[in-house]
């Protein structure tokens, strides 16, 4: 295994976003959990490495994002933030790391930044969370807002449906929206809205919008790499491109190598310790 690193280029910041965002320049958001999967995405110019709670569900085998803990956020973002290079690490708060006010919301963010590393942190909901957002902006620690699905309130909605279909929701998203703009957020995900309401919430702000299941018009846009990758087969949202079929990679190799250990045809000569 070779232990190479890539030279350091430029690290990404929220000024970078900023600038390519004004350039109309699309930003690239993928998750990621781990070290090896961090180090090859960083390597292949991912923009934003997005540590998500999406880790209960993909990495835990988890049925919801609820049981993620504040330690587990630390541990995973350590783990990332030590392979990137040049892309910017975004921890993800979880479930009541920051609901019970703005002063847990300050100790949890600081937990990501000063153990795990993270260079800003994201939190789920809008007008109800301002001063927690307030509290970490003004602490130093950039945050990224989260509008539309926001996974933490699935058992108040009741299921995974698109966001923002009735006039009264799509007011509330474009009302959250501005109002994270002027808490300081520095960036908003926008998950599982109609494109026209994401392409009129990224025109009315000037901080950029990263999109998932959002449609086209969004500054940026972020998946899932295990969906991604298709490594993730519990469920399939409509809004995934499954650019390769690594499972199915993955259960082939591995049944080559039982095969061959089976028959004894592995090691072969050349694959002994000398
Ligand atoms: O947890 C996560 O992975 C996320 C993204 C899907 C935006 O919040």
């Amino acid at each position: 295994m070779s232990t190479d690193r890539p030279a350091r280029t430029e690290q990404v910041t929220t000024l970078t976003l900023r600038r390519m965002a004004a350039a109309r320049e699309r930003i690239v958001v993928l998750t990621a959990y781990d070290h090896a999967f961090a180090r090859l995405l960083d390597e292949a110019g991912v923009d934003v490495l997005l540590v998500g709670d999406s880790l209960g569900m993909v990495v835990q085998g988890e049925p919801t994002t609820l049981t993620v803990t504040l330690d587990h956020m630390v541990y995973h973002t350590q783990l990332v933030a030590r392979a990137a290079r040049r892309a910017m690490v975004v921890a993800d708060m979880p479930f009541l790391s920051y609901q019970t006010g703005p002063v847990d919301a300050l100790r949890s963010a600081g937990r990501l930044v000063q153990e795990g590393r993270a260079q800003a942190v994201k939190l789920e909901g809008g007008r109800s969370v301002l001063p927690q957002v307030q509290a970490i902006v003004d602490a130093g620690v950039p945050v990224m807002g989260h509008l539309g699905l926001t996974p933490q309130s699935v058992h108040q909605f009741g299921s995974y449906r698109t966001r923002g279909t009735d006039p009264a929701e799509r007011a509330r998203i474009l009302t959250d929206a501005s109002a994270l703009e002027e808490a300081g957020a520095f960036s908003i995900v926008l998950e599982k809205i109609p494109a026209d309401l994401a392409a009129e919430v990224t025109q009315r702000l000037s901080i950029p919008t990263i999109g998932i299941g959002a449609g086209p018009h969004c500054a940026g846009q972020v998946l899932v790499v295990h969906d991604l990758l298709g490594l993730f087969d519990a469920f399939r949202p409509r809004f995934v491109r499954r650019y390769r079929e690594l499972g199915a990679e993955i259960r082939a190799a591995v049944s080559e190598y039982a095969a061959d250990v089976r028959a004894g045809t592995f090691p072969g000569p050349d694959e002994t310790a000398p």
